[in-house]
């Protein structure tokens, strides 16, 4: 499917992908086991990218697939995916989400790999040139919000975090500093450019993270690191998290974000609790040609 400039703005600037809560997006659509998963893309906003930018047939890769959203929504429209994943324990839960999207119906074919997604140009040789859409997150830091189990959980124990980790193991990108995982990003997307067809794009969703009480601006370096490997931004969009009802927004953030952002606001910070991912979308330079 072709598609420049002019076509990637056709997506609404605000997108009203919170509308459910997460849990009630993947509710019968993934298995109760991969919901552990510290980091997952909302299913609507992989659906809604995939609808705008691709056509039933096509081919949707996800670099950094987790337990396989973008690679479930994209079979369930019909669409094939591919996609690669570092740790063994997502790849085995992405699996388990394919098997059961199929089961349901879905049509579309899959392809997994565990792999260091800094090859995938190598993983995948033989779809050199075949993606219409490449949709991606990548991972924030080791730790995550998680979940909770609380005092009413646990017998009457104080409340504790699980699931907010990914591995221990050091490749994963997630255990890098900042500019090493923008380094490894930044190769991952030049990599997974080079599996586009003509006209393809790729979607980046990423919101900033707060370190130490520091707005870290990550949607700013992720436009950065495209730049470093020859993508140009061609649209920004707010993909919501919370809900929009009567005109305003409903809260959709978690036990910890809330307190957290309670006890900044606490320090003096004026911090508030995130409502929307940033939607990026660019293109290769070589594929704009004297456009960009
Ligand atoms: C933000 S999560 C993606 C979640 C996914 N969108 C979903 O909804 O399930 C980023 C993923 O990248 C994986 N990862 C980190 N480093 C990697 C690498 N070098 N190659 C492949 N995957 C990697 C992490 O294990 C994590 O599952």
């Amino acid at each position: 499917m072709n598609q420049d400039t002019s076509t990637t703005s056709a997506l609404a600037s605000v997108l009203a992908t919170g509308q459910q809560p997460s849990r009630l997006q993947r509710q019968g659509r993934y298995t109760p086991e991969s919901m552990r998963h510290p980091g997952k893309m909302l299913p609507a906003i992989a659906a809604t990218v995939i609808k705008a930018f691709t056509r039933a047939g096509d081919l949707v890769i996800d670099p950094l697939c987790g337990i396989g959203t973008t690679l479930v929504e994209a079979i369930h429209l019909g669409r094939d995916a591919a996609g690669v994943e570092y740790e063994p324990d997502f790849v085995h839960l992405t699996l388990g989400n394919l098997l059961h999207a199929h089961n349901q119906g879905a049509t579309g074919t899959p392809q997994l790999a565990c792999g260091d997604a800094r090859n995938i140009a190598t993983i995948y040789q033989a779809l050199h040139g075949k993606a219409a859409l490449v949709l991606t997150s990548p991972p924030y830091g080791s730790h995550t919000h998680g979940h909770i189990r609380s005092g009413r959980d646990n017998g009457g124990g104080k409340i504790v975090k699980r699931n907010h980790r990914y591995s221990t193991d050091r490749g994963n990108l997630a255990h890098q500093p900042l500019p090493g995982l923008m380094d490894g990003f930044g190769r991952i997307l030049a990599a997974s450019a080079t599996l586009l067809q003509p006209g393809g794009v790729i979607a980046v969703t990423i919101r900033p993270i707060r370190v130490k009480g520091e707005l870290i601006d990550l949607p700013g370096q992720v436009i950065d690191t495209a730049h470093q490997h020859g993508l140009v931004l061609v649209g920004r969009h707010v993909a919501l998290l919370a809900g929009l009802r009567d005109g305003g927004l409903v809260n959709r953030a978690s036990f910890f974000q809330m307190l957290e952002t309670r006890r900044a606001r606490e320090r003096g910070i004026p911090a508030c609790a995130t409502a929307h991912e940033d939607l990026l979308l660019f293109l290769p330079a070589a594929m704009l040609g004297g456009r960009s």
